[in-house]
């Protein structure tokens, strides 16, 4: 039997097939799980994901008649674009690219508008993505791809832009050309992870710090349980959220929530409607959950972070209603099996939760979210371990 080809080699295989010529070079940006902070980032508030070991690829080579192609595993068929075009590419709403390849040709139209880039001075380019991220899991394939393309191109066009800049980037892309209106968690944690540590944002003045998770040391495991129902940022809930926090805002008097603390609570409950005051509430006391993390993180250790993580759950459930019933059965059944503390992780409404759990105790987390599932009639969930890991950059 032959063993199946990594994600990096289907990558350059498919470059291979679609151009005949080797790749120039390889590059290739993580995914991520948020440890905690969720919903905070478009409130300019804190948050405190991670990078973890599934990666998209991408594989490149040049071209000499100014052309950008992508292409990818998951649809055969190249989209082309002349560099000439790119700038104005996705001005309006009816470009006709195909969603998936709105992702990199979208990182290509806001790269070259932050180096401020002459499409004339640039190389026509051929990229052929393959990528292991679980598509649709709350671990954010989407920041996957967009770091793997903006690192490849700020090699390959010389662009100079730092790794925040590219994150930026992506998130213009995620924004303005796929046109969903997501925060800049992703985009920050897949460029900057480090192994064995998660990045700490403030996402107001967009500072980082890299704070060491010391699980292995520590003896525990991030399991994420994948619960297989599907989310999507660009319609549903995630829109509606933000803009009950930027009313809650604007009704406070404030810039954004991140202004507010837990002693403005009793004024925003006498001021607001229950629904805005709760998606309120549960922006103010994430934030200061993800504060009180770094904190415990830096002083006890991974050990002692449990009921943080529990708490926002409960907040994510009960206050911002991101969750559902598949997500709520997975964290519970993780708890009593023994897992330290445990999460929905990411935007919600599907996805998946993540769990901190003991090594000893990873099996049998596992299987009681499994049984969980099949006593309720669900589809089985996806468990697998994530490992913090490095961030974008290039691997050949
Ligand atoms: C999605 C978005 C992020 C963030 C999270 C919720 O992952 O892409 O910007 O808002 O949801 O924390």
């Amino acid at each position: 039997m032959t063993e199946p080809q990594t994600a990096a080699a289907q990558a350059t295989t498919l470059l291979r097939t679609l151009t005949d010529a080797a790749a120039e070079g390889a590059w290739s940006a993580p995914g991520r799980a948020n440890l905690i902070g969720e919903h905070t980032d478009y409130n300019e508030g804190f948050v405190l994901p991670f990078a973890i070991q599934h990666r998209t690829h991408v594989a490149a080579a040049r071209r000499a008649d100014g052309v950008v192609r992508v292409v990818s595993t998951f649809d055969p068929i190249p989209v082309e674009v002349r560099l000439d075009d790119l700038p104005t590419l996705f001005d309006r709403p009816d470009h006709g690219i195909p969603e998936w390849a709105a992702y990199p040709l979208g990182v290509a139209w806001a790269a070259i508008a932050a180096a401020g880039a002459a499409p004339g001075a640039l190389t026509g380019l051929d990229l052929a993505f393959a990528s292991d991220v679980a598509i649709g899991a709350g671990l954010s394939s989407s920041a996957a791809i967009e770091g793997a393309t903006a690192s490849a191109l700020d090699d390959l066009w010389m662009l100079g832009l730092t790794p925040l800049a590219l994150a930026q980037v992506g998130r213009r892309a995620e924004n303005e050309a796929v046109g969903a209106p997501t925060g800049i968690m992703d985009q920050v944690a897949s460029m900057l992870g480090r192994p064995d540590a998660a990045t700490f944002l403030d996402c107001r003045t967009l500072e980082t710090q890299s704070v060491d998770l010391g699980f292995d040391a520590a003896g525990l495991r991030l399991l994420v349980i994948d619960t297989g129902v599907s989310h999507s940022h660009a319609t549903g809930g995630y829109r509606e959220r933000r803009a009950s926090c930027e009313f809650g805002a604007a009704a406070l008097g404030v810039p954004a929530l991140r202004d507010l603390t837990i002693d403005d609570l009793p004024r925003a409950e006498a001021l607001l409607d229950d629904v805005t005051f709760r998606r309120v509430r549960h922006i103010v006391t994430e934030n200061d959950r993800v504060l009180d993390t770094v904190q415990i993180l830096r002083e006890r250790g991974p050990l002692a972070i449990g009921g943080l993580l529990v708490a926002s759950h409960a907040s994510m459930r009960d206050d911002f209603e991101i969750s559902v019933p598949e997500l709520d059965t997975a964290v519970e059944a993780a708890l009593r099996a023994g897992a330290l503390g445990a999460r929905m992780t990411g935007g919600g409404f599907g996805g998946a939760a993540i769990a901190l759990v003991p090594d000893a105790l990873r099996d049998a987390v596992a299987d009681a979210a499994v049984q969980a599932f099949a006593d309720r009639g669900y589809a089985a969930p996806h468990v697998f371990t994530v490992t913090p890991s490095r961030g974008a950059g290039r691997d050949a």
